[in-house]
């Protein structure tokens, strides 16, 4: 197998790709012989980049010797269509077995989509058909709706649709995965899971870091391009799908842009940039970009009517959280002591994997008395060693032809088109500076309760 890295020398190919691609060589769940091609434009050695990586990436490595050996890199402006000769050239030079598969990674700033897929077609180093040779796209696929329809174009004139793969890593995400067994698994759950008995549902995903040395990516695509449409609406689709008629790949994707096609998204949107961003390196000093969004909206099916669906997420908070909420309606209640709370259910995704359900009990003691009760299970917790990572889970998936956790095309046309429309409010809307998560916050809360 050759595994190729576009944008190797980026924070992706370091903190996921490449810690992915050991475990799997690890566990002995890599095609054998297989060699990983890093290409960057920073000039390396092969040496030099493996060392650098090597210190870079945290955790154990008892078997990094052998693995590095694996390890080749290019230094290549993959921007330049001529260059790919070049990488051909590389390529036939390591005397690989024939036969194996090619797997193309685009670890790579979308706009590079294009002209990386059109010269590696070109190069026929992508043939139509041939399921050995595949390429993959990481998220966001497309800057807009436009942009997205052309790259797909360009790929589906020349390659199959089996051929690529557009990776969302939420999807491998245990708990991501995890949302459709709890709901469809569960007679107590899925019975009640309509507007009839919950109240709202929140999906909040909040990143302490700022954006770092990646200011030139991140500028051109904000919070709304680099996790809403993508993490966050797909979350929004598994959580608030109909049953699908079987647990199919297809039945499932037709269920979830189901959701993404009646989505309704309200005017009451906070966007959010953090105190110090301009001055990040990248970064225009009149940069309008949000590193902060929250968005209320409704699914307009029968079985969420008027039910409002909160979205947040944002740079430079307290800390990582990633979580689903689903708050439950006032149960009716003849208790006169002690006032119920609503109950909750919360799918906890980062940094802890578990649930949580929140509810109403009877404190202990002679008198009948209401108070708050949970029942926590933490999913991690009876693990053995290391847990699979989403990378691992993704690229074992693209390995064997499996396409079900990535996303299908119709899913990625309904988000673009929500977002563009976002995109157009943003016009008129303020965009908050703010200092921190707590301020930030108060701008929402005053927002949505005045709503
Ligand atoms: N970082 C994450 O944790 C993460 C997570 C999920 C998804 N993603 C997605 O992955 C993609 C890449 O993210 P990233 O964080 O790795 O970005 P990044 O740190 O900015 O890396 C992009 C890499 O592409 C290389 N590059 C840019 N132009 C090039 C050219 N013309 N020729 C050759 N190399 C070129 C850069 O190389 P030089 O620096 O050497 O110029 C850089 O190393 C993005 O689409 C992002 O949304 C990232």
């Amino acid at each position: 197998m050759l595994f190729t890295i576009f944008g190797a020398t980026g924070d992706l190919t370091t903190k996921k790709l490449i810690p992915a691609l050991y475990r799997l060589y690890e566990e002995e769940q890599l095609p054998d012989p297989f060699t990983i091609v890093c290409i960057g434009r920073r000039h390396y050695e092969t040496a030099s980049f493996v060392a650098e990586i090597r210190e870079k990436i945290e955790g154990e490595y008892p078997h990094w010797e052998a693995f590095q050996g694996r390890i080749h890199y290019l230094t290549m402006d993959f921007s330049v269509e001529a260059n790919f000769e070049i990488f051909k050239l590389y390529v036939a030079s390591l005397n690989l077995s024939q036969g194996g598969q090619k797997i193309y990674y685009l670890a790579t700033a979308p706009h590079y989509f294009p002209i990386i897929a059109r010269a590696l077609i070109v190069n026929q180093m992508i043939v139509r058909g041939d399921m050995r040779s595949k390429i993959v796209f990481e998220k966001p696929f497309g800057e807009d709706l436009d942009t997205a329809k052309a790259y797909n174009r360009l790929l589906l004139e020349s390659i199959e649709e089996s051929q690529v793969y557009r990776i969302d890593h939420y999807l491998g995400k245990e708990m991501l995965q995890n949302v459709l067994t709890v709901r469809f698994a569960n007679k107590i759950f899925e019975s009640i899971w309509n507007h009839e008995n919950i109240e709202n549902i929140k999906i909040v995903a909040l990143e302490s870091e700022s954006v770092k040395q990646r200011g030139g990516y991140y500028d051109r695509s904000g919070a709304l391009k680099d996790m809403v449409q993508n993490h966050l609406f797909q979350t929004l689709a598994l959580v608030a799908m109909d049953s699908p008629m079987g647990l199919s790949d297809t039945l499932i994707k037709n269920q979830k842009v189901e959701v993404l096609e009646n989505l309704q998204i309200s005017d009451d949107i906070v966007f959010g940039q953090y105190a110090g961003y301009l001055q990040e390196k990248g970064i225009p000093v009149d940069s309008k970009t949000e590193t902060f969004v929250a968005i209320k909206a409704y699914v307009n099916t029968q079985r969420w009517r008027n039910t409002p669906f909160y979205l947040m997420t944002g740079k430079k908070m307290s800390h990582k959280l990633a979580e689903i909420i689903v708050t439950f309606k006032d149960a009716s209640c003849f208790f006169e002591k002690g006032q119920p709370e609503k109950n909750t259910l919360t799918i906890e995704i980062f940094p802890r994997e578990g649930i949580v359900l929140k509810f109403n009990g009877k404190a202990p003691g002679l008198q009948a008395y209401t108070m708050p009760m949970r029942l926590d299970y933490c999913h991690m917790c009876n693990v053995v060693g290391n847990s699979a990572e989403a990378y691992e889970k993704l690229i074992l998936d693209v390995i064997h032809d499996d396409s079900s956790l990535f996303t299908r095309w119709d899913e990625i046309e309904s988000s673009w088109r929500i977002i563009d429309s976002i995109n157009r409010m943003k016009r008129f809307e303020p965009l908050h500076v703010y200092q921190s998560e707590s301020e930030i916050m108060q701008v929402v809360d005053e927002k949505w309760r005045n709503a």
